[in-house]
């Protein structure tokens, strides 16, 4: 098992018992002792687990950071989602349904991991559908054609592989196992992405248009998926201090484009940047202006799709709940069971 126990109370829940409770900050001399055990553990590259003393903000940063990604999982899952009853071959149809319900695990996995740090997955999916909570912004631009699925498996998970292996090594214990097994899954994504482009630039004149006309839809929301540069994220060095973030956003952004230009090439597709060129000094790609004022319009809800995700994630939570009523009678029902066999 790669993720904690699911059986983290609520802090706030007066029953929970005090073992398993985020540890109140303690003051003076021992804060600091605290503190600096912490700190030796993050210089020696030592994981900080659910139990261990932890200052606050880091607390909240992780939940914050680990929240909006098991939210960007599941709301991810609603582009590609789409598609599942369109889906040009049975072939292709089961491959998507098994990447969707991958997302869906994905999302699960990381909800749990945030339940050790003393959050609640109804208190984070509340967040979510009141519009509070952020998720990545590319799931709120539309799948319009076949094509924009295999892009989405090629440069939307693509992106996120480069963003996602450095977390692997995050100093949260339970983050960092949770996303080794995310990353093995997001490889197969990108891969069948790839491949299904493949057959479509193998295919008509219509196809291979279908498909670049996804690509330019694609390219520019995706290099700002990498977030701010660095220059305007401010909270990335404290993250780098903790070991949370590995790698700035402008370097994961850069290695995405130098690893996608030659794919890019061998599937016959144009990136649509015509600045895009090979700078023999730096050995890297330079590549044009991002318009980050319509990264932040999408990030702040104003977005193509934002309100239709969410419309749709709320309706899909709201026609859930006869499922997790019988899960829970069910639950009730064993445990008077388990208690009449023990009397
Ligand atoms: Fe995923
Ligand atoms: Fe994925």
């Amino acid at each position: 098992m790669y993720t904690q126990s699911l059986d983290i109370p609520d802090p706030s829940s007066a029953t929970a018992p005090s073992g398993l409770r985020p540890v109140p900050e303690p003051v003076s001399a021992e804060t600091a002792a605290l503190q600096a055990r912490f700190d030796a553990a993050i210089d020696a590259d030592r994981k900080i687990e659910p139990r261990d003393w932890m200052p606050e903000a880091y607390r909240r940063t992780l939940v914050r950071q680990i929240s909006q990604h098991a939210h960007s999982e599941i709301v991810g899952m609603l582009p590609e989602g789409n598609w599942i009853s369109r889906a040009p071959s049975l072939k292709r149809k089961a491959i998507l349904l098994a990447k969707v319900q991958d997302e869906g695990g994905h999302g699960l996995y990381l909800y749990s991991a945030a339940e050790t740090l003393g959050t609640s997955r109804d208190q984070m999916l509340d967040a979510l559908h009141a519009g509070k909570a952020k998720y990545s912004s590319i799931f709120n631009y539309p799948t319009l054609t076949w094509a924009d699925v295999g892009v989405i498996g090629w440069l939307v998970d693509g992106a996120a592989i480069m963003n996602q292996v450095p977390i692997c090594r995050c100093s949260y214990g339970p983050y960092a196992r949770a996303m080794i097994r995310i990353c093995k899954e997001e490889s197969f994504h990108q891969r069948q992405g790839f491949e299904s482009l493949m057959a479509q630039m193998q295919g008509t004149a219509a196809q291979r248009e279908m498909v670049q006309d996804a690509v330019n839809r694609w390219w520019w929301p995706v290099l700002a998926m990498f977030g701010p540069p660095d220059a305007d994220s401010p909270n990335s060095a404290q993250g780098m201090r903790w070991g949370i973030k590995r790698i700035s956003n402008d370097e994961l952004r850069q290695k995405f484009v130098d690893a996608t230009v030659p794919q890019a090439k061998i599937l016959g597709v144009t990136l649509p940047d015509p600045e895009l060129k090979w700078n023999e000094a730096t050995q890297r790609h330079d590549y044009g202006a991002i318009d980050w004022d319509e990264f932040w319009a999408t990030v702040n809800g104003n977005g193509p799709c934002n309100k239709e995700r969410l419309a749709t994630r709320v309706k899909a939570h709201e026609d859930g709940q006869w499922v997790r009523d019988a899960a829970l009678a069910h639950a009730a029902k064993q445990r008077t069971r388990t208690l009449k066999e023990a009397a």
